[in-house]
């Protein structure tokens, strides 16, 4: 079975959040179950500079405004299929935003054209390659389903997966005949969204199968509350919808052999190994050195992830003699507001305000609770690598968080089953009160130190989820 996955960032050539975590890590994953995957990304220069052995594959002597490639080659391990339109995609930093900060306003030609590429792959115009399934990821891929189901059949079954609905790739109409797709595309039943063009919508509207990242998340999204104006659609869609949960590569993130760690660790010996670590970060961020609870966030500061928030908590977390090492990057205002903090307690709240994959590592590993209060979570992965490295997630019951961290209730600790602290709904005070309930589980170490080895002891891997994609996949082919 061939799959063709396409995205628009894959770890470690290109990464501004969990979805390139997930892009990167599925291929090895499927590889268990009788999946061959191919990536298809677009040509940034980081990819093009990565790529070995790259062979021209296909070539397009127009493609949105320009000559274009399609480069067969691996690189960090992974068998890719690298888009080289240099028109649309050699523009260094950011994938989606310029200098100014600001989404390039040629976005809509840019992820058309990795759709388009996409859709010519999934009818076979790739040599050596012919998928028999177009896994699309998010709405920078979302178009491919769009025009495959506008090609002559036989051609590729199609996959859409959603890692969030709050971006959905929505563009004026005026776009439209330039996208190439056929007059019938732009009705209600297809791109058309609101009388804007909607990339996202198109591709719900045209996959055989979608999918989301958690199954908590894959429910919520047919509300009015979390659908963001798909709701409708998803709960129409409903037979074709399923929640997989994301894993992790647990061998990127091993803390038995983690180099960003000051000292590396196993379940048996992590008491003792991790306080090293948590020196280490004190040393690194100028924290005062202490044995109470440190705490630590390594996320996107942005309305999401729940951050004004934790902004409004940090008086009472200080005031319990917990402290704050917090790694991201994001708003202006949320990142000011916690520069802001860190001055007002130095030594209690240490702030980095940037993207350090070596740091978010050497938190995992030293510090003993990772805070996730977000307002909405198709599924995180920083819970998971909190759960495998020991740094006990507490966190907003909500989408993947749910379904991935048991709370800390009576009977979960009397089973030693508990893995974490959940709280609901979000809000100050529900996370003010979830971070006393961390500090008071804290004080009891040994209940702490269970928590701390049940999580230890969670499959995050991806091995259950990559057997459910790959049966996803066996069922469209017999479909
Ligand atoms: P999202 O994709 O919504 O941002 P996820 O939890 O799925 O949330 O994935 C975020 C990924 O990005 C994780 O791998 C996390 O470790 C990483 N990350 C987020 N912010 C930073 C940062 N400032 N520095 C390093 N890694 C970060
Ligand atoms: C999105 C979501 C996050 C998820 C990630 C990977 O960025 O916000 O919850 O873990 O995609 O699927």
């Amino acid at each position: 079975m061939k799959i063709l996955a396409v995205a628009s960032e894959v770890f470690p050539l290109v990464k501004t959040g969990g979805l390139a975590d997930v892009a990167g890590a599925l291929p090895a994953a499927l590889k268990h179950h009788g999946a061959e995957m191919r990536v298809m990304m677009p040509a940034y220069p980081k990819v093009m500079a990565a790529l070995e052995d790259a062979k021209p594959v296909h070539r397009y002597e127009d493609l949105f405004g320009g000559p274009a490639r399609l480069l067969a080659g691996t690189a960090a391990g992974l068998d890719l299929l690298a888009l080289d339109a240099p028109h649309l995609f050699d523009r260094s930093g950011n994938p989606y935003t310029g200098p100014d900060g600001k989404d390039w306003p040629d976005n809509w030609m840019r992820f058309a054209a990795l759709s388009r590429a996409a859709a010519d792959a999934g009818r076979g115009t790739v040599k050596d390659f012919a998928p028999d399934i177009v896994h699309a990821h998010d709405w920078q891929a979302a178009l491919a389903p769009a025009y495959l189901h506008f090609t002559p059949q036989p051609a590729a079954k199609t996959v859409l997966t959603v890692h969030n609905i709050a971006f959905q790739g929505q563009f004026s109409a005026s776009i439209f005949p330039a996208l190439g797709l056929p007059e019938a595309a732009f009705s209600i039943g297809g791109v058309e969204y609101y009388g804007d063009v909607g990339f996202l919508k198109g591709g719900l509207n045209y996959a055989d199968a979608i999918t989301t990242v958690s199954p908590s998340y894959s429910e919520e999204i047919r509300t009015p509350d979390y659908g963001m104006g798909l709701d409708g659609l998803l709960r129409a869609r409903r037979d074709a919808l399923t929640g997989i949960v994301n894993g992790i590569d647990t061998d990127i993130w091993n803390p038995a052999s983690d180099a960003h760690l000051a000292l590396s660790y196993v379940p048996r010996n992590f008491v003792q190994r991790r306080l090293a670590n948590k020196r280490a970060v004190e040393e690194r961020l100028g924290l005062e050195q202490s044995d109470g609870l440190l705490f630590c966030v390594v996320s996107r500061l942005t309305w999401q992830k729940g951050m004004d928030i934790l902004a409004q908590c940090l008086d009472g977390l200080v005031a319990q003699g917990a402290r704050l090492a917090l790694l991201g990057s994001g708003d202006a205002a949320l990142e000011n507001d916690f520069r802001e903090a860190a001055e007002k307690y130095p030594g209690r709240i240490a702030v980095k305000i940037g993207y350090d994959e070596g740091l978010s590592h050497l938190l995992q590993g030293g510090a003993d609770a990772i805070l996730i209060p977000s307002r909405f979570e198709p599924c995180g992965l920083t819970q998971l690598y909190g759960l495998r490295y020991g740094c006990v997630p507490v966190v907003s019951r909500v989408g993947g968080l749910a379904d991935t961290v048991v709370d800390a209730n009576e009977a979960a600790l009397d089973q030693e089953s508990a893995t974490g602290v959940q709280f609901a709904p979000v809000d100050a005070s529900t996370l003010a009160r979830a971070i006393e309930r961390a500090t008071r589980l804290y004080a009891d170490r040994k209940a702490w130190n269970s928590m701390q080895k049940a999580g230890m002891k969670t499959d995050v891997s991806w091995e259950k989820s990559a057997a459910r994609y790959a049966q996803l996949y066996q069922k469209l082919l017999q479909s």
